[in-house]
């Protein structure tokens, strides 16, 4: 297992400790240390009564059935996810208060209240059915981040639906692919989104995709307008408006879901060249994500909370969308870019609608400190009460900086350590209990059973490290990977038997806190984007020029890990900067912008074991200019001083 031994130093030299100010340990939802014991000895029983915090329809049976790797949670029960999100809050208090403040790029916005909120996906469910669209079916969404993606998600689930959301960033032939995996013949996009005032192609990109899959059916939100310039293709496509405009003011019955029917799929990298659709339930995610919400983040009915992240990813469906919504909260969700029109945008949103809570990635952090404090300076930002980090481990100096410059020492950090797979926090203070130490994710949450272990699965004294696994089923874990349970066996059960294993390494402390240290398998972690290694190769090597790639994530200032590319060239190519801006292109044409390698290194031959392994480890200590480690299983050992120069050119 090899792990960034520079984040192992810093780390084991950090000795700062924050307790939770008194303020905050006396109004926490949370702030009995005894929980986490109870829910240790118990946890069945903590799940379950966190699980009473949810309107079920039907209530469950049986809490847990555990076949490993397969797990069944609150079985027998049924509930709908949508309506946990939206409906309940309606008849209650919280019928006019807001749940949605949505704020566009270019600085138009919109507030729905729950009330609100309800109507428009009942009538954004009446249009689904309208369309076709059946419980079990998969609804493919390709959207900016505006309020009709929420909306289109929680149509999904009031139906029964499967959603199947594809980041706004992905190109047309990523967005294919998870058509096809998926098999959906519905695809929901816009005509374009706004990035830091460009347009994004959505539309564009869908036509491309969709050929020669299933869809027959595209519905087109326009975001934009006229500037998009798209066309309707007559029978396929549809306005939004248009169809909304024609459904019913009734009320949409949500679908009775039983709680292990597939709420949504999500796909993310892996090993392999091939995304895996992570597949999550409706009752166990959804006590998973509202647990989250009221423990780690202590949400509160005044609260005004902001995550920044893209529902594209996890951290968007379970951050945004159904822990806080679930919980009854008051979301802001924001469109674009941190640095449009200015560098400030992120704090005057803050101070705009006087956010409370607020959840980003150490990327943007370390961005922000690039910036300079001044842009969170000109801004009140004293509403602020807690601030939360996730996508990669923290180091301590953005932690210093967050919580000085911006939560003005006064506001726990939540550093939260989770995967697409884990469906909501796993490893993260609570922020009225844990003592937090800048950098480490600290312990696992109330009725998470995690540990690190050796090679052999024993787990390690503290004071060292090894492999993060999970030994205990929890409600949100994924269920299997879509159309591919082999898959799900082998990748998270198939190295220790009936226990999960991320793909983490991690070190623990003598106080038993985690340190993560970053993925141990071939998937790179790019300003919190995870990123297969073969993905990027594939796409290198379909390009004509390209003989062979090997890629590899090298540490980054701001963005943690960048990609480099060790690319061969076919006889007679010339290796020039032509090339490598072509390279770096045609990466970002097949998969998406965020995959573009930083660099691309051209090498006459790959170091390889004498079994024709490419040595990544090997690469990636070439790429960060470290001491070479052991190279004697090189077949051609002259290879690496070539890259050495080259590299260094
Ligand atoms: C991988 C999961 C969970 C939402 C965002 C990413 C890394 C995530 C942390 C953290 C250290 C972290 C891990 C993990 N990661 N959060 N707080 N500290 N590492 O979801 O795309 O599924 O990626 O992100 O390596 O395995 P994802």
């Amino acid at each position: 297992m090899s792990v960034d031994s520079n984040r192992l130093d810093t780390l084991l030299k950090e000795n700062r400790r924050f307790a939770p100010p008194e303020a905050f340990r006396a109004q926490a939802n949370f702030n009995d240390p005894g929980i986490y014991e109870r829910a240790a000895a118990d946890p069945e029983a903590y799940w379950a009564e966190q699980a009473g915090n949810l309107s079920w329809f039907t209530p469950w049976d049986k809490v847990l059935e555990w076949n490993p790797p397969h797990a069944k949670w609150f079985v027998g029960g049924k509930l709908n996810a949508a309506y946990n999100a939206v409906d309940r809050h309606r008849q209650g208090p919280r019928k006019n208060k807001a749940a949605i403040i949505w704020e566009g790029e270019p600085g138009d916005s919109k507030v729905y209240t729950y009330d609100m909120l309800g109507r428009e996906v009942d009538k954004a469910a009446h249009m689904l059915k309208s369309l076709g669209v059946k419980k079990g079916d998969r609804v493919t969404v390709y959207l900016p981040m505006i309020p009709e993606l929420p909306i289109t998600l929680l149509a999904c689930a009031k139906i029964g639906a499967i959603h199947s959301v594809v980041f706004g960033g992905f190109a047309a032939n990523s967005l294919r692919d998870r058509i096809l995996d998926a098999d959906s013949r519905i695809l929901i996009t816009a005509d374009a989104g706004w990035r830091r005032g460009s347009l994004v192609p959505l539309k564009k990109n869908a036509d491309e995709a969709v050929e020669g899959t299933s869809v027959d059916t595209i519905v087109v939100v326009p975001r934009v307008g006229e500037k998009a310039g798209v066309q309707l293709v007559e029978g396929r496509d549809h306005d939004w408006n248009a169809l909304m405009a024609q459904q019913p003011a009734t009320p949409f019955e949500a679908e009775p879901m039983d709680a292990e029917d597939i709420l949504f799929l999500l796909y993310t990298s892996g090993t392999t060249g091939k995304p895996k659709g992570i597949v999550h339930t409706t009752g166990g995610y959804l006590v998973g994500a509202n647990t989250s919400l009221r423990s780690v983040f202590d949400i509160k009915d005044e609260d005004v909370y902001f995550c920044t992240a893209d529902i594209g990813w996890v951290t968007g469906h379970t951050y945004i969308v159904y822990g806080p919504l679930s919980a009854g909260a008051t979301v802001v969700m924001y469109e674009g870019a941190p640095d449009f029109p200015d560098r400030d945008r992120f704090w005057d949103i803050v101070e705009k609608y006087g956010v409370t809570i607020f959840y980003t990635a150490p990327t943007s952090i370390r961005t922000f400190m690039k910036w300079g404090p001044q842009y969170v300076e000109k801004h009140n930002l004293s509403t602020l009460r807690l601030l939360g980090t996730v996508g990669e481990p923290i180091n301590p100096e953005a932690w210093m900086w967050f919580h000085v410059h911006v939560g003005k020492e006064q506001c726990p950090i939540v550093d939260t350590w989770w995967q697409t797979e884990t469906g909501c926090a796993m490893i993260a203070p609570l922020p009225g209990i844990t003592e937090t130490k800048p950098g480490s994710a600290t312990r696992p949450v109330p009725g998470i059973l995690v540990d690190v272990v050796d090679e052999q699965g024993n787990s390690v004294e503290p004071g060292n490290g090894g492999y993060l696994v999970i030994k205990k089923p929890w409600p949100s874990m994924l269920r299997t990977v879509w159309g591919d349970d082999e898959r799900f066996r082998n990748t998270y059960f198939g190295k220790f038997e009936g226990i999960y294993l991320p793909g983490d390494g991690a070190h623990l402390d003598e106080d038993n806190y985690i340190w993560i240290l970053g993925r141990i398998d071939d998937v790179i972690n790019v300003s919190g984007h995870r990123i297969g290694t073969m993905e990027v190769e594939s796409a290198l090597v379909a390009h004509p020029s390209v003989a062979e790639a090997a890629v590899i994530g090298r540490s980054h200032d701001v963005k943690g890990q960048a990609i480099t590319a060790f690319v061969t060239v076919k006889e007679g190519i010339e290796a020039n900067d032509a090339l490598v801006a072509e390279l770096k292109q045609h990466v970002a044409t097949a998969i998406g912008a965020m995959a573009r390698p930083e660099e691309i290194i051209f090498t006459a031959e790959l170091p390889k074991t004498r079994s024709a392994k490419i040595m990544r480890r090997l690469l990636r200590d070439i790429a960060e200019g470290r001491v070479l480690g052991d190279t004697t299983t090189l077949a051609d050992p002259s290879v690496v001083e070539q890259l050495k120069t080259l590299y260094k050119d």
